[in-house]
């Protein structure tokens, strides 16, 4: 069953993360708080290393932080087992990673449907409903080739089928249209508020574009792992909830 309507999905609290030690330390994410709610679209800018990925890695629980608390879907990440964290990650959130992370040895369909195999669901299910879902982004007619043989947007269309293939509440996208002409970006971008709008799943989307961005109805801007403003766009009007620092604009 969905969650509950302005249910918080994802909430994280004066999040620290640094990459190496003593004076080579890098303050990648310098106390980043962040709540979104059910059925949010929220579009996540930032220049090149300010930290969206590791945050949205973070949020996913795939990767690691050093101070504050993430909690997703009512599971704080601080307190819970790795197998409730899987469990979370297979049956109810989709990655697109921004480097597709495809199995060459696979096949298309096999990429797609990788993640039931370590749930119950069982393959013939998995296999019908991975179809479904590289047919839904195109494909359908590639499912048993391996990725190898694709192009660059088809790959990242596979990308998309496999984080939709399940049917997840929450979706953390990281730059899902990069690789995509126009009119297949306007496919995902229409895809994708359809999941909203149907099914009511929460979309956290990395990205550089403004027709993504245009999209969201929320839009977070990070810039030097701290997050610089979060506006709610209401048709055209928006309305400013910001802890900004300092007057810089991100571009
Ligand atoms: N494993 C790592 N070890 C050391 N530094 C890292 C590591 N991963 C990321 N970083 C650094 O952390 C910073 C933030 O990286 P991150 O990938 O989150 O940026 P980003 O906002 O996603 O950038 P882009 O738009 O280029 O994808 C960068 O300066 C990067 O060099
Ligand atoms: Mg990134």
């Amino acid at each position: 069953m969905p969650p509950e309507a302005s249910e918080t999905v994802i909430s994280v609290r004066d999040v620290h993360k640094s990459y190496g030690k003593g004076q080579a330390t890098t303050a990648v994410l310098r106390g980043v708080s962040l709540e979104i709610k059910q059925g949010e679209i929220v579009a996540l800018i930032g220049q090149s290393g300010s930290g969206k990925s590791t945050l949205l890695n973070i949020i996913g629980s795939l990767d690691t932080w050093d101070k504050g608390s993430v909690e997703v879907m009512g599971i704080d990440f601080s307190k819970a087992r790795e197998s409730e964290l899987a469990a979370m990650r297979n049956e109810k959130v989709g990655f697109v990673f921004q480097s597709f992370n495809l199995l060459e040895h696979l096949t298309c369909i096999e990429n797609v449907i990788l993640p039931a195999s370590f749930t119950s669901i069982k393959e013939n299910d998995a296999r019908e409903q991975g179809m479904e879902a590289l047919r839904r982004v195109g494909l359908g007619e590639l499912a048993h080739r391996p990725p190898g043989e694709l192009s660059g947007g088809q790959k990242q269309r596979v990308a998309i089928a496999r984080a939709l293939y399940n049917k997840p509440q929450l979706l953390l996208c990281d730059e899902p249209t990069g690789n995509l002409d126009s009119e297949t970006g306007e496919n995902v971008i229409e895809f994708f508020g359809e999941l909203n709008r149907e099914d009511g799943v929460t979309l956290l989307i990395v990205t550089h574009e403004e027709r993504l961005s245009k999209f969201a109805q929320r839009v977070v801007h990070i810039r030097d792992g701290i997050i610089q403003s979060d506006e709610t766009g209401v048709s055209g009007e928006s309305k400013t909830n910001s802890d900004s620092v300092g007057e810089e604009k991100v571009s």
